[in-house]
This record gives structure tokens, C-alpha cells and sequence, in this order.
């Protein structure tokens, strides 16, 4: 494997590959000394142009894990945005000869983009609506290390699905690890022709009890040019995932950044079914071992 641009660039092995390597770094993480020499004297450029807290530090943790050189760069805000000032970037810091670029943007599609312009392996961090793939391989890491497997397990997604580049990762990867994946939310939050990714869809919370897992999503407001909903308080009264509507048994996640009150509660977050801070955890170990496959091991 060359670049990570998509769930879809990795079969169940692949992941698992990448998963029990992640094991390993999560011990590494475990230390006094953080650090393996895996990438010494190789540079890494994390170029994000839209905010993040969990996924900027947590790439620059892992790159830094590894002795790499990191070079972090964040244009949310500037006038750079697409087309040729973001080619721009790119063949300016391939000067450097950088091993790997991970790059988070708004568009749809930019990391596929960037693949051209550089020799260095691309790393999708977030391309706006599209995907997410490190997140889905946190997750499925995070699930395994809970549950031993994610074979027969039924995760419901909830929420703002429309907007979510997590949702449809991860719709991939739970399914790709054998699990029955639905999502539910506001119909003008499910968008059409999610069944095709392999989720079943509703608009009703009704049988949430049926999940293992309830993965709640951020109403991503930022990317909402009209009303999806008639007011936040209503979509809080029928949507929201709060101890009434949990069942004894099932865990719950979320990708932060959380609107606490809004699709979680602040009690759910911080009960002991919540996997909240596990995810961010795994993050680090995981993205180190999405480095170790990309630059380490022979395509
Ligand atoms: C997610 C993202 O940026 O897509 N966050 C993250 O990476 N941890 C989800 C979100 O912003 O809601």
C-alpha cells in the first residue's frame, strides 16, 4: 500500500495487519521513553486546513513516536484553499522530500488530489464529507481491544450522518470486521443511498436496545448551509443518546468533538460504558502503525 486514502485501500487482512502492529506501538506508548527509531532521519508533514484537536496531535504524536521529523502546517483560516495554491503547498514542502503527508481539508476527494503532485505517501486525515480512515481503524481498534472481535456485533450509528466522513469510513471498516452496521438520525441527516456503503437506515430510535454499540456523531454544524432540522432542542428531545435511551450492557463512542448536551449527554459521555477516551488514546498507537505500514513495509 502505497497512500491511506480510503477504508476502501485496505482488505479485513490489511486492517488486522494493521491493528495487531498497532499493539505493539500501544505497548511502546505504555513506556517512560516514548520512542522507537522506526522513522529516524525521515521527515513528516501534517498539513491540515481545517481545525482539529484529536487528529493533528495525535498524527504529530505518532510521527514524533517514531523519531521522525515533523513539520506541522495549518491553513485553516488563510486565504489557501484549493485548485492551484494547494498545489502549490504541496510541491513547495515535497522540496523537503518528506516520506509522508498527512492532510485533512474540507473538500471531498483533496488527499486523491495531492497523490500526483508529490512522492511522498499521502495520509487522508479527514477530506470534508468523504472519509475519515484513520478514525474508522481507531475505532475498530478500540472495539477489538474491548471486545476481542467486531464479528456478529450490531453498532448503530446516530446522528448527522449527512455530514460525516466518520460515518461512511466506518460503515465500512465495522462492516469489513463483520459487524451489521445501521444508521439512524433525522431523515434530511441520512443521506440517500447510505445502504449502498452495506448500513441499514432509519429515522427512529426505536430499536437502539438491539445494539452492541452506539456510536454517536457531532451535528456538524459548520458544514450546514440550510435548516436540516427544525431546532437543536428538538433534535436533543428525539436523537439525543442519554442514559434513558441507553440499555445496561452497551457501550457507546464518539469521535469528538462532542457538543455535550446536544447529541450526548453530559452524564452518558462520563459514565463508565462510554469508550470516549479510549478512542483517543488508540489514536496515537494506531496512526504509528499506519506510518510503520506506509514507510516501512515494501508496497
Ligand atoms: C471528526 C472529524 O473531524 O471528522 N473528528 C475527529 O477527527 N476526531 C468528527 C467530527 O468533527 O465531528
Amino acid at each position: 500500500m502505497s497512500h491511506l486514502l480510503s477504508i476502501e485501500d485496505l482488505d479485513r487482512a490489511g486492517i488486522e495487519r494493521i491493528l495487531d502492529r498497532a499493539e505493539s506501538f500501544a505497548e511502546v506508548s505504555g513506556r517512560e521513553i516514548k520512542k522507537v527509531p522506526a522513522l529516524r532521519g525521515r521527515t513528516v508533514v501534517n498539513l491540515f486546513y481545517e481545525s482539529s484537536t484529536r487528529t493533528s496531535s495525535s498524527f504529530e504524536l505518532a510521527a514524533k513516536r517514531l523519531s521522525a521529523d515533523v513539520v506541522n502546517i495549518r491553513a485553516a483560516g488563510s486565504a489557501v484553499d484549493k485548485g492551484e495554491s494547494l498545489r502549490d503547498t504541496v510541491q513547495t514542502l515535497s522540496a523537503y522530500d518528506p516520506a509522508a503527508i498527512v492532510i485533512r481539508s474540507p473538500h471531498a476527494g483533496t488527499a486523491a488530489l495531492v497523490v500526483p503532485w508529490t512522492d511522498a505517501a499521502v495520509i487522508n486525515a479527514g477530506d470534508g464529507k468523504h472519509e475519515h480512515p484513520t478514525q474508522a481503524l481507531l475505532d475498530v481498534f478500540t472495539l477489538r481491544r474491548r471486545l476481542g472481535s467486531l464479528e456478529g456485533l450490531n453498532i448503530w450509528i446516530v446522528g448527522d450522518v449527512t455530514h460525516s466522513r466518520v460515518a461512511r469510513s466506518n460503515i465500512l471498516a465495522f462492516g469489513g470486521m463483520g459487524a451489521k452496521v445501521t444508521v439512524a438520525g433525522p431523515p434530511t441527516l441520512l443521506p440517500r443511498g447510505i445502504e449502498q456503503l452495506g448500513a441499514a437506515a432509519t429515522p427512529s430510535l426505536e430499536r437502539l436496545h438491539e445494539a452492541d454499540v452506539v456510536y454517536v456523531l457531532r451535528m456538524q454544524q459548520e458544514r450546514m448551509e440550510s435548516a436540516y432540522i427544525p431546532t437543536l432542542r428538538e433534535y436533543a428531545q428525539r436523537y439525543q443518546i442519554n442514559s434513558a435511551r441507553l440499555r445496561p450492557g452497551q457501550l457507546l463512542m464518539h469521535p469528538g468533538p462532542v457538543n455535550r448536551g446536544l447529541e450526548l449527554s453530559g452524564e452518558a459521555i462520563d459514565s463508565d460504558v462510554s469508550l470516549i477516551g479510549s478512542q483517543v488514546q488508540a489514536g496515537v498507537a494506531v496512526r504509528m502503525a499506519v506510518f510503520y505500514e506506509l514507510l516501512t513495509v515494501p508496497a
